[in-house]
């Protein structure tokens, strides 16, 4: 294909240095926003006197026509193009001849990528953002449907307190309610709009960037040019929330793996969730959940891919940045396909209640509570704890529980002991007398569910 450039030069350009080039490949998905911004670019020329408002109609139907031919199939790319935006405008003087080639007065490709990546970004931004409403939803309503489930909290994956299943949950919800205040902030700062600042230094015609800016739906304009078409903070600022999004569902997922192995038995993913093995017929696999955890090593590969290429890079554009594409593509794809299974995945889990409520009844959960008991009536907590651990220990020799010793035992341990101690370390007691603010007691979990109901904006 002819160069758009190829005044200057007496040779074409080697076959591998151009496939080599190319990001057509990767970019072309950015036709919309590509065309969108021309046709912007058009008006602003047109109301400008920069253009005659004649050619500019003419560019704009055509632009509108192209559009829609892409969209529907009529015309197909044409991935000898260098990227999209040299085969949008070869296109154009291709079908309007001499007209099309006044379009690119006035900009750079160097804007132009700048503006159209920024505009693709706000959109798959909008997909995520709904996807994540769309889990903590779907999370709230898992919460507020097993309020009564019991189990066993862990640090360092060793049994640790009672808490709700609910609030174990809620978790995650809440801190999926900060991804997504991640995402908002990262648009706000992405949605300035570079386009006009040309190669890197403006330009000499008197162009209105703030009339293109607002007819492209952007809160202002990047106020210099150099800035403008140079950096890429933006992508890496998405990629960072794209990347703890992908932690969080990672961490989750990782769970979900546990609590669906023989050992823990706490959860059963729906078939439509899992796969089997080739060669063991008894398997039931998390796959989804697996692949989730896993895919979250290419975003972080994404994020830092990103970092680096910028790292060094003089001002203001280099080809260098052509690379910022296949990352930012990558990472948005992902998350979107993660949250498109994961979503269902949990919503469809089942909970196996009793085999919680079983684990919580092993490994000595309630001994906090124990001491707790003691220390309330009187006696210094240090003390309750050194008694409580000496319990413990004499449970796990003799093969018993804490609320099984009988109380003329605990007597012998310390007189403060009475009848009602049974009742306070019953895994029930220990979670419902969680008074503390955000706690793991029913109270706490309702209004965590209450508050994300809110945070939704209506009903769950
Ligand atoms: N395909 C290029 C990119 O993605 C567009 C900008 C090219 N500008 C240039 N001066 N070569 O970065």
């Amino acid at each position: 294909m002819s160069k758009l450039w190829e005044g200057r030069f007496s040779k074409a350009l080697d076959s591998h240095a151009d496939d080599f080039n190319s990001s057509i490949h990767f970019d072309s998905r950015m036709f919309r926003q590509d065309i969108t911004g021309s046709i912007a670019h058009a008006t602003m020329l047109a109301a400008r006197g920069i253009i005659g408002k004649e050619d500019a109609d003419t560019i704009i139907a055509e632009l509108e026509v192209i559009l829609q031919d892409i969209e529907n199939g009529t015309l197909s790319i044409d991935f000898a193009a260098e990227d999209i935006h040299m085969f949008v405008e070869a296109e154009l003087t291709k079908r309007i001849g001499d007209v099309g080639k006044r379009l690119h007065t006035a900009r750079s490709r160097n804007d132009q990528v700048a503006v159209d990546i920024r505009m693709y970004l706000r959109d798959e931004v909008a997909v995520i953002l709904e996807g994540l409403r769309k889990l903590i939803w779907v999370l709230s309503e898992l919460a507020q449907n097993n309020t009564d489930a019991i189990m066993p909290g862990y640090t360092h994956l060793q049994r640790a307190q009672p808490i709700l299943f609910s609030h174990h949950i809620l978790a995650y919800a809440m801190m999926l309610t900060r991804d997504v205040g991640r995402l908002q902030d990262a648009l706000k700062r992405m949605n300035q709009s570079p386009l006009g600042a040309c190669a890197l230094a403006g330009t000499t015609y008197p162009t209105d960037r703030n009339q293109t800016a607002a007819a492209l739906g952007f809160d202002g304009i990047c106020l210099n040019s150099i800035d403008a078409v140079s950096d890429r903070d933006f992508c890496v600022e998405l990629l960072a929330a794209l990347s703890t999004i992908m932690m969080h569902l990672s961490r989750f997922s990782e769970e979900i793996i546990l609590w669906c192995s023989w050992e823990f038995q706490f959860v059963e993913l729906d078939d439509s969730f899992t796969t089997g093995s080739s060669i063991m017929p008894q398997k039931k696999n998390a796959d989804i959940a697996e692949l989730v955890r896993g895919k979250t090593g290419r975003v972080y590969g994404d994020l830092m891919g990103t970092l680096t290429v910028l790292k060094g890079l003089p001002l203001a554009y280099n080809k260098d940045m052509q690379e910022d594409k296949e990352s930012i593509f990558d990472a948005v794809d992902t998350v979107k396909m993660c949250l498109d299974v994961f979503t269902p995945m949990v919503q469809t889990i089942k909970v196996k209640k009793e085999n919680m409520y079983s684990a919580a009844q092993k490994g000595f959960i309630n001994a906090t509570d124990l001491a707790d008991y003691l220390t309330k009536k009187g006696i210094p907590f240090r003390t309750a704890y050194k008694i409580t651990g000496q319990l413990v220990a004499y449970c796990i020799q003799t093969g018993t529980v804490l609320e099984k010793l009988p109380l003329d035992y605990l007597k012998e341990q310390h007189p403060a002991f009475e009848e009602d101690v049974y009742s306070e370390i019953a895994l029930e007691t220990c979670v419902s007398k969680r008074i503390s603010a955000g706690s793991t007691s029913p109270q706490s979990v309702e209004t965590q569910i209450a508050f994300l109901q809110n945070w939704l904006g209506g009903s769950l």
